[in-house]
């Protein structure tokens, strides 16, 4: 199995990522390190122990990272996940412990341990602990497999300003560390994550589980798919960042392209804008993997599938 760190912020559907991976012989998750983002690193922690929990998943390692983006002060979107970050159903507070190390000393010391080129990156927030680990230990960058992430977008612009998208608003200069890094990188940004529509006849498939994984991911993306409706009058809510899992179990299902990306950390109206040369207009360097479409079908079979087997 492929060695991987979510690093997150839960959120509804970074919770539906999480209970892909832990449900997948494909992964295996070393440790989960949470980061301020849809709500306060107090929230993000402790909801992500919640749902180690409903996986029956104990065991697995959760840390707390960084309180805030490196430069700016926190952004968050209760409008969209509401108080918890994981509002909808209501699950009991965690039993399980929270790691006493800090998620960056995690990520490097993980990094430093594990032979070059077997341990993938899978941000779900913002950039900022993966950021700040790569400020601290350089060397780690050189021994990262791959850094799989959800966050920007190229036609579908923005969704927290007309031109940004949440993940790289929230902390645009962690973002233009990692992606000016060198690492090996493949983004699902809002493009493809608009294309993974949780309609009701897909929220209903999770209920039909009948298992309580089952009716707690019906219930989460019921929440937002409410939100979405009255927002956006879409067939359903965006489920953003389970694209990332899935791309790790069936990287067919995605198709995109190779290009340059950079990140706008200057301009007042576009900051954290994601500029993507899509078509290639200028000699820059490509650094990512910039997906653009998504075979909906097959990855609400393989994301019900596998919530099924937990
Ligand atoms: C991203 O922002 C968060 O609200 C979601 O969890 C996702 O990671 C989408 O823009
Ligand atoms: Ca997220």
């Amino acid at each position: 199995a492929r060695k991987i760190i979510i690093d997150t912020d839960p959120g509804q559907d970074d919770a539906v990522a999480i209970l892909l991976a832990l449900a997948s012989p494909e992964v295996e998750v070393v440790g989960l390190t949470a980061v301020a983002g849809n709500v306060p690193l107090a929230l993000t922690e402790k909801n992500t122990r919640i749902v180690c929990e409903l996986a029956g998943r104990p065991d697995v390692k959760v840390f707390a990272g960084c309180d805030r983006p490196l430069r700016q002060t926190l952004v968050t979107a209760e409008h969209v996940h509401g108080k918890t970050g994981l509002d909808g159903p209501v699950l009991p507070d965690p039993a399980m412990a929270l790691q006493d190390q800090h998620a960056v000393e995690f990520i490097i010391e993980t990094l430093r341990a594990e032979p070059e080129g077997t341990v993938t990156l899978c941000p779900l927030g913002p950039l900022t602990n993966i950021a700040t680990a790569f400020q601290r230990a350089p060397d780690i960058m050189a021994k990262v497999q791959e850094i799989v992430l959800m966050g920007g977008a190229y036609f579908e612009v923005g969704n927290i300003t007309p031109a940004a998208e949440f993940n790289i608003f929230v902390d645009p200069e962690a973002a233009q560390i990692v992606f000016s890094s060198g690492c090996p990188l493949v983004v699902m940004p809002l493009d493809v994550t608009h294309k993974a529509l949780i309609t009701a006849p897909r929220v209903q498939a999770f209920r039909d589980l009948g298992t309580r994984p089952g009716t707690m991911v019906a219930e989460w993306t019921d929440f937002f798919e409410r939100f979405d409706k009255e927002k956006y009058g879409s067939a359903g809510a965006p489920l953003h960042d389970p694209c990332v899992i899935a791309y790790l179990i069936n990287p067919a299902l995605f198709t995109g392209r190779f290009v340059n990306v950079e990140i706008e950390t200057t301009s007042k109206l576009t900051r954290g804008m994601t500029v993507a040369d899509w078509w290639g207009v200028t000699d820059r360097d490509r650094n990512a993997m910039f997906m653009g479409d998504l075979e909906a079908e097959g990855f609400f079979a393989l994301l019900t599938d596998r919530i099924g087997q937990l």
